[in-house]
């Protein structure tokens, strides 16, 4: 592989310095939330298409080598990916790699935190929008709401930290529970973070909004949380913690207050696509001239010019029928 001088790194067009790769192992999932696949959905892409984990690992090397140094493996539910394991290694494995991460929905957790753990995944970001089992069913479609909260123990026992709950919130679904996982998370430790729905695909679209800079400077008033002015890490969310340090809180607000400006990120597909902005259609199919051959060098001579050509941001205000595609293709 040729890596590029020491400090070369990825910028783009706007000096963005770009060095977290999200790589969406799979574009199934075990549930169907709401906001994110339609009930019933089977139009999910064939495995023909899909690149092995080792081609997946050769992709990212790719960017390793060009200074990405966080990795986040999502989904999809990422868990569904057999022998995911062996890819957390190889990816672990690379020099210059600093973080590896994973986004899941949990189900699976209970039987597959420790190998993860042991294969160098540092931190998991779970899915949980409700602590109430038939809301809990609404919105995902599945009556699994215990199975979820043992994976989380499951993680919390192997060693996860921090582990970030997720928690898109819906007007008049679960807005009402947000209290009640704050508690959760207190006591946990976890990390909970408000998401707006953004309108990708057209469930995102159907969701109902809300304004989460508002609902998240109720609840640190509520809990006597001071705003975490340096944040945690280079991601989009914006964080609350308690005067002792003890709870952390954040909310993610692509709508109502975006966070463009400081984007570190790219997205990588099933396929090998690679998606230079969540909110815009701007992708370069990395994947297919893998399979044509390309050299390692072709391959780096692609990502460069792509992520030289990112987008400025999205245009989900502007243009919200803008993004047919599902969340689930581009990676949660
Ligand atoms: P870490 O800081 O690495 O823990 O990740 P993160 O803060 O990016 O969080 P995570 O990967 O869990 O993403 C949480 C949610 O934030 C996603 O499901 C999206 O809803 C939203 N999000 C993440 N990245 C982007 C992005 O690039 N653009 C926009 N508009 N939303 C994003
Ligand atoms: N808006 C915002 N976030 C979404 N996710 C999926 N669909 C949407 C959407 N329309 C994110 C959530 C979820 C993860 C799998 O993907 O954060 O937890
Ligand atoms: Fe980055 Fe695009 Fe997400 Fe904005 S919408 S943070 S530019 S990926």
């Amino acid at each position: 592989m040729t890596a590029l001088p020491n400090g070369a790194g990825l910028t783009d067009g706007f000096g963005r310095r770009i060095d977290y790769l999200r790589v969406s192992v799979t574009d199934r999932c075990d549930l169907r939330c709401t906001y994110c696949l339609p009930k019933g959905f089977k139009g999910f892409e064939e495995p023909a298409h899909w690149l092995t984990l080792d081609e997946m690992a050769r992709l990212i090397g790719l960017f390793v080598g060009l200074g990405v140094a966080k990795v986040r493996l999502t989904g999809g539910e990422p868990l569904l990916r057999r022998n995911l394991a062996d890819l957390a290694r190889k990816i672990t494995a690379l020099p210059g790699l600093a973080d590896l991460s994973l986004s899941t929905n949990a189900t699976r957790l209970v039987q597959h935190a420790h190998e993860l753990k042991a294969a160098g995944v540092g931190r998991l970001n779970v899915s949980l929008d409700t602590l109430d089992a038939d809301c809990f069913a609404r919105i995902t479609g599945r009556d699994c709401l215990a199975q979820v909260l043992d994976g989380l123990l499951a993680a919390k026992q192997a060693g996860f930290a921090p582990i970030k709950l997720n928690a898109v919130v819906q007007a008049g679904v679960n807005e009402a529970d947000i209290a009640r996982l704050m508690e959760y998370s207190l006591t946990h430790g976890f990390v909970l973070r408000l998401i707006e729905t953004m309108p990708i695909g057209d469930t995102g679209r159907q969701a109902a909004y809300v304004d989460v800079t508002a609902l998240g400077e109720r609840m640190a008033r509520e809990y006597r949380l001071i705003p975490q002015l340096l944040g945690q890490g280079a991601g989009p969310a914006r964080y609350w913690v308690s005067p002792d340090g003890g709870m952390s809180f954040g909310v993610i607000t692509p709508m109502s207050r975006h966070f463009c400006a400081a984007c570190n990120r790219v997205r990588l597909g099933v396929d090998g696509t690679l998606y230079l902005c969540l909110g815009q259609n701007d992708s370069v199919p990395l994947g297919a001239l893998l399979r044509a051959g390309a050299s390692d060098g072709e391959l780096l001579a692609a990502i460069r010019a792509a992520i030289a050509v990112k987008p400025e941001r999205h245009h989900f205000n502007e243009t919200p029928d803008k993004i047919v595609r599902f969340m689930s293709q581009t990676g949660g």
